[in-house]
């Protein structure tokens, strides 16, 4: 017997292109979100600015060499965009295509699927701020080292680490 996916519980995720256009518009927004900033020694700072059933929206910022290390996003589709300062992202290109570095100036933008991995990380000199959206909302993350085989899974998160 199938499934119901048609259930009135069951969300329709947004596509990782809604998402991008979500971030970016609200980068262009400053007004509704420069006063939260915060930067945190310890740590990147983070605040949720949106809690909705089908989407979450983050603000987080970035003191230099601060990072994410290699993640996933638990089966969520997601983007981000860059809204003060620049970025270096890490990504596996594919499973023959080794590791791929990306430059993030103010402004750019990324926007993934469901089985993205990626690290992401302040090598500049200055703080930087940033945007994410994601669909459905986090609700696990598991963190990853890269080793001479690839990446490995070393941790589970859920949204009590974060
Ligand atoms: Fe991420």
């Amino acid at each position: 017997m199938p499934v119901d996916l048609a259930s009135p519980h069951a969300v329709k995720p947004l596509s990782p292109n809604a998402l991008r256009a979500i971030v970016r518009d609200l980068a262009e927004r400053p007004e509704e979100w420069i006063h939260r900033v915060r930067l945190a020694h310890a740590d990147r700072w983070y605040e949720r600015l949106v809690a909705a059933d089908d989407h979450e929206v983050w603000l987080i910022s970035w003191l230099p060499g601060q990072s994410t290390g290699f993640h996933d996003h638990g089966g969520a589709r997601g983007a981000f965009t860059v809204a003060l300062g620049e970025l270096e992202e890490l990504a596996l290109a594919g499973p023959d295509h080794g590791l791929t570095v990306r430059r993030l100036a103010s402004g750019a933008h990324r926007a993934f699927g469901p089985q993205y991995l990626h690290d992401v990380r302040n090598t500049s000199t200055g703080p930087a701020v940033t945007l994410h959206a994601y669909s459905p909302p986090l609700s696990t993350m598991s963190r990853y080292e890269l080793r001479a085989g690839g990446l490995v899974r070393t941790a589970v998160e859920g949204p009590e680490q974060w």
